[in-house]
């Protein structure tokens, strides 16, 4: 199977020679993000938890939190590595909460460049939506690999794909990420702190990286283990 970017798994020889591994922690992320340094030719790849999947379920307190989550994930990123969010927006109580603008705040203030802002097609554009907005947002941000963007990549990716579970990552939006990262930023392993179900997992070791999650809650973690592509 080709992504969009036409690129074929396993093409490059970024990839690991040994077959790829899958080491999923049940942890809270930000205790074990400080305590775990990534190693050169890791980046991070993630969807930090909406205010629904937030302990305190609580907008006012979600929002610091997650502008503190993001920047604890830029500045984990080692300086050969990038970090790539996956986010969807939300529209709550008549206001729109943007976490690009979010995201961006957070790699604003721990040094961080945006390398590329990706729109993810949810929906057909055109095509009106309600609680959540038809499309959603994937940005990389490196601290040094401003080469990795000397390769130029579609800026709007038409469509989702497939979804492993209602907060999964978007299928094609993988299928374009995870090969960029192994071929343009020289990356080995991908790490997803908020792995949830391992949607990002999976797709690492289908593309031939290793893959090292972290997940609060045992069952999610325990299903991330297991994931296939
Ligand atoms: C948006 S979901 C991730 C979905 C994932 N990308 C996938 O495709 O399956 C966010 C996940 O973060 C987890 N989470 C929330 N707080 C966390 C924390 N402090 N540390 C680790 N995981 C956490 C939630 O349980 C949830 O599974």
């Amino acid at each position: 199977m080709n992504g969009p970017s036409g690129e074929r798994p396993n093409a490059t020889s970024n990839a690991p020679s040994n077959p790829p591994t899958r080491t999923v922690h049940c942890a809270d992320a930000l205790a074990w993000l400080p305590a775990n340094p990534l190693a050169s030719g890791c980046s991070i790849l993630t969807s930090l938890p909406d205010v629904v999947e937030f302990r305190h379920r609580d907008a006012e307190r979600w929002r610091p939190w997650f502008v503190a989550a993001a920047e604890r994930v830029v500045r984990s990123t080692p300086k050969d590595g990038c970090a790539v969010f996956y986010q969807t927006d939300v529209k709550r109580d008549g206001a729109w909460v943007d976490k690009s603008f979010l995201v961006q705040q957070a790699a604003l203030s721990a040094g961080a460049t945006l390398l590329w802002h990706k729109i993810v097609c949810r929906a057909p554009a055109g095509q009106a939506t309600f609680a959540r907005p038809g499309y959603a947002h994937l940005l990389g941000f490196a601290f040094d690999r401003r080469d990795a963007i000397e390769h130029a990549t579609a800026d709007v990716l038409p469509e989702l794909g497939g979804m492993s579970w209602p907060r999964a990552m978007g299928r094609s939006a993988l299928e374009f990420v995870v090969p960029w990262l192994r071929d343009h930023a020289g990356c080995t392993t991908i790490v997803d702190p908020f792995c949830g179900k391992g949607t990002a997992l999976a797709a690492a070791n289908h593309f031939g990286l290793h893959a090292v999650g972290v997940e609060l809650n045992p069952g999610r973690a325990a299903a991330a283990r297991e994931l296939a592509w």
